[in-house]
């Protein structure tokens, strides 16, 4: 099966790198949208119209599943581009319902953090998902904005992002049980973040995402091509593609996506 897996941009590598070893079998088609990120800054209506295009710019490629790797357009737009893959017979995965269901079975009783881009803790899509298992579950969502840069500079050890995680963080350290990794660039942070939350277990929705992919799909039985488009800066995905990757990724190109067509209409 050819799988198209999006994102706003590099960070939607991590979920692609945990794809490749659950369905090794898969073609994977990665499309980062640079040219339009970041998403987690943006109104839901923008987050909608740009992860439509880009949707309906893979389903035109030829994909047969659609994984949304990134938490943002997940939050705001899964309910929209299942509402149009659906008519195509085409299953979308997002990343907060598997986070969600990998925080619960880690839980030990007591509350559960979720950190994101403030788009995505706006959302709420989180918190709801986690009320609806189980609506006395304490949550503490955080939005962690500069998380985003600090990774995409490679700066995630030393003394900067301690001191940025801790400003974040600080008054959560010993309150929740798990937290979420609710943004694809926070599990490069996992080592800062475990000094500042120590004994709180961090949740990787990549790894959870890829094994709801492998349960409802399968591994494949396929070559497995991996390839790779961006709507901007070829050389930048390369370059900080590696460090979320540890390779550089390859084929990369350049794509213009142009707007959605019919069956995923822009609001
Ligand atoms: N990929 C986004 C997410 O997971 C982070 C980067 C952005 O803000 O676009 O929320």
């Amino acid at each position: 099966m050819r799988i198209g897996v999006f994102d706003s941009g590099i960070g939607g590598l991590t979920v692609l790198r945990a794809l490749r070893e659950a369905v090794p079998g898969h073609d994977l088609l990665y499309l980062g949208d640079t040219a339009r990120i970041p998403y987690g800054t943006r109104s839901p209506i923008t987050v909608v119209r740009y992860s439509l295009r880009v949707a309906s710019y893979l389903v035109d490629e030829g994909v047969e599943a659609l994984v949304v790797a990134c938490n943002t357009a997940t939050a705001h737009a899964l309910p929209a581009l299942r509402q149009a893959a659906d008519t195509l017979g085409i299953p979308v995965f997002g990343v907060v319902e598997p986070g969600v269901n990998a925080a619960l079975a880690a839980r030990r009783g007591g509350a559960i953090a979720v950190l994101g881009t403030p788009g995505t803790i706006t959302a709420g899509s989180y918190q709801r998902a986690i009320a609806a298992r189980d609506p006395s579950i304490p949550v503490f969502a955080v939005p962690c904005p500069m998380f985003v840069p600090l990774v995409e500079e490679g700066w995630t050890d030393g003394q900067v992002p301690l001191l940025i995680a801790e400003t974040y963080l600080g008054a959560l350290r010993g309150k929740a049980d798990v937290a979420i990794l609710g943004c694809t660039h926070y599990p490069l942070l996992v080592s800062t973040l475990a000094e500042v939350l120590p004994g709180t277990v961090l949740v990787d929705s990549a790894r959870a995402t890829a094994a709801a992919v492998l349960e409802a799909l399968g591994p494949g039985d396929g070559a497995g091509t991996v390839e790779y488009r961006v709507t901007d800066n070829v050389e930048r995905f390369r370059e900080v593609g590696s460090r979320f990757l540890g390779y550089a990724p390859d084929p990369v190109s350049w794509v213009d996506i142009g707007p959605a067509s019919p069956p995923f209409i822009e609001p």
